[in-house]
């Protein structure tokens, strides 16, 4: 029986055993997933003694994301970009990292929006400069999306991520928090990836009324799910695509990793999650 994990700290309001126990139970697999609440003095010793104790691999979250990557041995070229590991495995006795954030942001945009999306006019703005921005942004490159502007609150931030992911300077610009409207304006692509529009925070305070139409609004907040930014989008008219589907997305490469099965996003499963997330806790 192959056994998988998600560790972090707290866990218990993880989905990711939700997902993965629809997709062992769809597949009718024998295998498991559970959440682990692991201390970041503990993370090493978890990290470099799971195999032995009988798991294939699991998933790393909060906080323990940029310690992971110093831990593993080897990592895929995305982990090393974004230095930081969501996604475990042993492979020949070496304790492999990965980061599936990247894949599972541009997936949920492919599945949501449909072929041809990414021919994005006037180029992309991601608001924000945490670990979530870095995938984010990682993915939309990849894509060859250009220009692809940054802004945060804390400008140094916005700068680091700009020289880290783009160290000739030919993608990336880093926009001033006070010029978010104006940056809005001119992009076909927009991206919250702040955790403003979360259940109890502040909503993020932009203006849509002389977007592109046609243009492109999406939140990786997924609580609420239609956050007060994509609502106020979708009254003007624009496409909106909410944060649910990049969770699901991110989770497909360790379970076919760990399981040996390529797992689908379906109507199904986001249905399971849905209700879970509306749920009086
Ligand atoms: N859908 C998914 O699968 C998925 C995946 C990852 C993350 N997320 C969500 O994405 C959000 C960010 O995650 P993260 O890991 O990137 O967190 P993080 O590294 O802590 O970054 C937080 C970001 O939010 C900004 N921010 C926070 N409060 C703000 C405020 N009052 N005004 C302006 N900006 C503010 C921060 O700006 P400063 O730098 O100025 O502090 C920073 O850019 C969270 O809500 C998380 O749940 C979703």
């Amino acid at each position: 029986m192959a056994k998988a994990f998600v560790i972090g700290q707290p866990i218990q309001h993880s989905r990711s055993p939700l997902i993965h126990g629809h997709w062992l139970r769809k597949h009718g697999l024998d295998g498991s997933y559970e959440g682990i609440e692991v201390a970041p003095q503990d993370l090493a010793r978890f990290l470099k003694s799971f195999a032995a104790n009988g798991y294939a691999g699991g998933n790393v979250t909060i906080p323990h994301k940029e310690a992971a990557f110093a831990v593993v041995d080897r990592r895929t070229s995305r982990a090393e970009r974004l230095r930081a590991v969501n996604t475990v495995w042993v492979e020949d006795g070496v304790l492999w990292g990965d980061n599936t954030d990247v894949e599972g942001f541009m997936a949920n945009l492919d599945q949501s929006l449909g072929e041809g999306w990414d021919a994005v006019e006037g180029g992309a703005l991601v608001i924000g400069g945490g670990g979530a921005a870095r995938g984010v942004v990682a993915g939309l490159q990849e894509r060859g999306i250009r220009p692809i502007r940054v802004a945060n609150r804390t400008a140094a931030k916005a700068a680091d991520l700009v020289r880290d992911l783009d160290p000739t300077g030919q993608d990336l610009e880093a926009v001033a928090w006070e010029d978010l409207n104006e940056a809005a304006r001119q992009a076909g692509l927009i991206v919250n990836t702040t955790s403003l529009g979360m259940a109890g925070q502040p909503p993020l305070d932009i203006a849509l009324t002389d977007a592109k139409p046609g243009a492109i609004v999406a939140d990786i907040v997924y609580v609420p799910l239609k956050t007060p930014l994509l609502a106020t989008a979708e009254a003007r008219g624009l496409r909106i695509v909410d944060g649910l589907g990049m969770l699901l997305h991110q989770a497909v490469p360790g379970f076919r990793r760990w399981f040996g099965v390529e797992p689908r996003v379906t109507p199904e499963l986001r249905a399971l999650i849905v209700a879970d997330l509306e749920r009086p806790k």
